[in-house]
């Protein structure tokens, strides 16, 4: 059996530079109490194993609100403005770990709206990362993921300016459909895209592996979204694909008639991982 792994499988840069921080202040700091807000990245076996080193991970702003001392790290999905403000208030020491291309869309978010115009972010409005840069735009911010949205949105101020971002990990693809819908209907609009090229060359490569392969292997934490849209990508291209987080996962039966496997997993899936499932595949057959 041949196995492929994808060369642009799992941490992306902001997600290596978000865990590398929270081992950091962990070495340096160790007398202080550490939180990260939110948990850093959506893997949970990342997750356990901070905890094992005494990251302590806040879930809501009221439970930031109650601290008194420590290290707060934030997370790659950056936060809305409020949060630094609360953590300004509270004199608790702020490591900010937002990836640099989030911090980039807060930055336009911030300076458009400063602009008076209204902010579109294409995106799931239920992501962290989404809710994040909706927190650096003022009051005149949507959030548009679908078609139906795209067509039924309408400024209410026709000749306001309208600028459209989008979360990092959104689909190349869907993103260009739903500017299309808007830009038909003659705004004064700027679109920005703010895709992350790691997401894009991820989900350009693990298209073109699971197209020529027999079954193909997603490996990633449930909850991370860009791994649920690579495995959509996959699913799409080879009809063989399974999701999995951890080799626990995955019955190896279910490779025995296939001659070619590919491998790929999203920005949140440690190396280790990976790792393990390669080898495991490679032994196995
Ligand atoms: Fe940053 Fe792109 Fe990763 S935005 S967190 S490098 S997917």
């Amino acid at each position: 059996m041949k196995v492929e792994l994808a060369k642009t499988a799992g941490f992306c840069f902001g997600v290596k530079r978000a865990v590398d921080t929270v081992y950091r202040q962990v070495e340096e700091h160790p007398e202080s109490p550490i939180y990260t807000y939110g948990p850093i990245i959506h893997n949970e076996e990342v997750i356990k194993d901070m905890e094992k080193h005494g990251v302590k991970v806040l879930k809501t702003a009221e439970e930031l609100e109650k601290l008194t001392e420590g290290i707060v790290i934030i997370r790659s999905h950056g936060v809305p403005k409020s949060v630094y403000k609360l953590l300004e208030e509270k004199g608790l020491s702020c490591v900010d770990a937002t990836c640099p291309f989030v911090k980039k869309i807060h930055k336009i978010a911030e300076e458009q709206s400063g602009k008076g115009a209204y902010i579109v972010v294409i995106g799931n409005p239920k992501h962290p990362e989404v809710a994040g840069i909706k927190g650096w735009a003022g009051e005149d911010v949507t959030v548009i993921e679908t078609v139906e949205e795209a067509e039924k949105f309408q400024l209410k101020n026709e000749k306001q300016k309208l600028c459209i971002v989008s979360q990092t990990t959104f689909n190349y693809k869907k993103f260009k459909e739903l500017v299309e819908i808007i830009e038909k209907k003659r705004y004064d609009i700027i679109v920005l895209n703010t895709i992350c090229s790691a997401t894009k060359e991820r989900q350009e490569e693990a298209r073109d592996i699971a197209k020529r392969v027999d079954a193909m292997i997603v490996v990633g934490d449930k909850r991370s979204s860009n791994t649920r849209k690579l495995f959509e990508i996959c699913s799409n291209a080879c009809a063989d694909t399974y999701y999995i987080q951890t080799l626990d996962d995955f019955d190896m039966n279910q490779l025995r008639s296939v001659e070619t496997v590919g491998i790929t997993a999203g920005a949140s899936t440690p190396n280790k991982i990976i790792e393990e499932v390669q080898n495991n595949v490679r032994i196995n057959f």
